[in-house]
């Protein structure tokens, strides 16, 4: 992706662009920082480059729900919040929950929709958003058109084994193979909302039949039925006759509690809803073969 004339071989004839490359995960530590912006940031830049060069004015774009980093909230006092990082004092002792920006109260998670305000929070959330603002600059002045599709947590057969930047469905699918139970962090109620890889690919599909010139169209990619980490530690578990997770209370400061989305853009513009329930995806995935 970094490689203008690789792109120059590739992309005559080439009518629209679907953008899955990236360095993934949430950046181990700071010596990672350069090699996320020079593959998501740099990269993205040297495609769209390349895109306009050789005419082509339609991007699908691989974006992440980790742009908003932590979800949407109300507080019975203060309405909708979005709580800042969570305390560390609080996590040291097994207190999970944001708390409301306004008055320290608990908060409960609430459906955040594509026109919340971003917030990223490591170095691969910052580096996805840089890619939507890049598209979208791009979009401008080409007249071409982006459609940035945030991801929630993706999963499925052939997902990468277990690596220091897998995803939380990834190890502990990892681990079940391996006969270790998965380990749970903080207390397994952190909630995200599992989209299964098929569902995905249909909506990028979708996705090449909208977008309207000169601008980016950001659309939540999400199943609408959120699950907690928990759940989804006992269902790939049961599925694969054990061991059992274990809950260790263990928690990583660039975590956010829930995020949770709504996903009735998607559905009213590219048509798209999930058709594979949590239940079934995660029977199947229990046993796929990983990548
Ligand atoms: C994940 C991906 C991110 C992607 C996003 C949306 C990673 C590291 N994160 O973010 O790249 O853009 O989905 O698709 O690839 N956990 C455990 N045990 C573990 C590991 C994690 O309980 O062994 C917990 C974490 O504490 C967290 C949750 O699982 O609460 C999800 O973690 P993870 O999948 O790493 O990150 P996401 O924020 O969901």
């Amino acid at each position: 992706m970094r490689d203008a004339d690789a792109l120059d071989r590739m992309l005559p004839d080439v009518d629209a662009v679907v953008h899955q490359a990236a360095k993934v995960g949430l950046g181990v530590d700071v010596a990672d920082l350069p090699d996320y912006a020079s593959v998501n940031v740099y990269g993205t830049a040297v495609l769209l480059a390349a895109m306009a060069r050789h005419g082509i004015d339609r991007l699908v774009l691989a974006s992440s729900m980790v742009v908003y980093g932590e979800g949407a909230y109300g507080c019975t006092e203060h309405g909708e919040v979005r709580p800042g990082a969570r305390a560390e004092a609080d996590l040291a002792r097994g207190y999970f929950e944001p708390r409301c920006p306004h008055c320290g109260a608990g908060v409960r998670p609430i459906s955040i929709g594509e026109d919340a305000p971003l917030d990223p929070r490591n170095a691969y959330a910052t580096t996805k958003l840089a890619q939507e603002h890049l598209a979208g600059n791009w979009a401008r002045e080409t007249g071409g058109s982006v459609v940035a599709l945030r991801y929630h947590n993706v999963y499925g057969p052939r997902m990468p084994r277990d690596t220091p930047y897998s995803g939380v469905a990834a190890i502990f699918r990892s681990a079940l193979e391996a006969g270790r139970a998965p380990r749970v962090f903080e207390d397994g109620g952190q909630r995200r909302d599992f989209v299964h890889v098929r569902d995905v690919a249909e909506a990028n599909v979708a996705a090449l039949e909208v977008g309207r010139s000169g601008t980016l169209s950001a659309f939540n990619i999400a199943s609408g039925e959120p699950h907690t980490v928990g759940e989804m530690a006992e269902a790939l578990a049961t599925q694969r006759g054990g061991p059992a997770p274990v809950t260790t209370g263990e928690y990583r400061l660039g975590d956010v509690r829930h995020i949770v989305a709504s996903p009735y853009l998607a559905e009213k513009e590219l048509g798209f809803q999930a058709r594979i329930a949590f239940a079934e995806g995660m029977r199947e995935f229990a046993t796929a073969p990983l990548g």
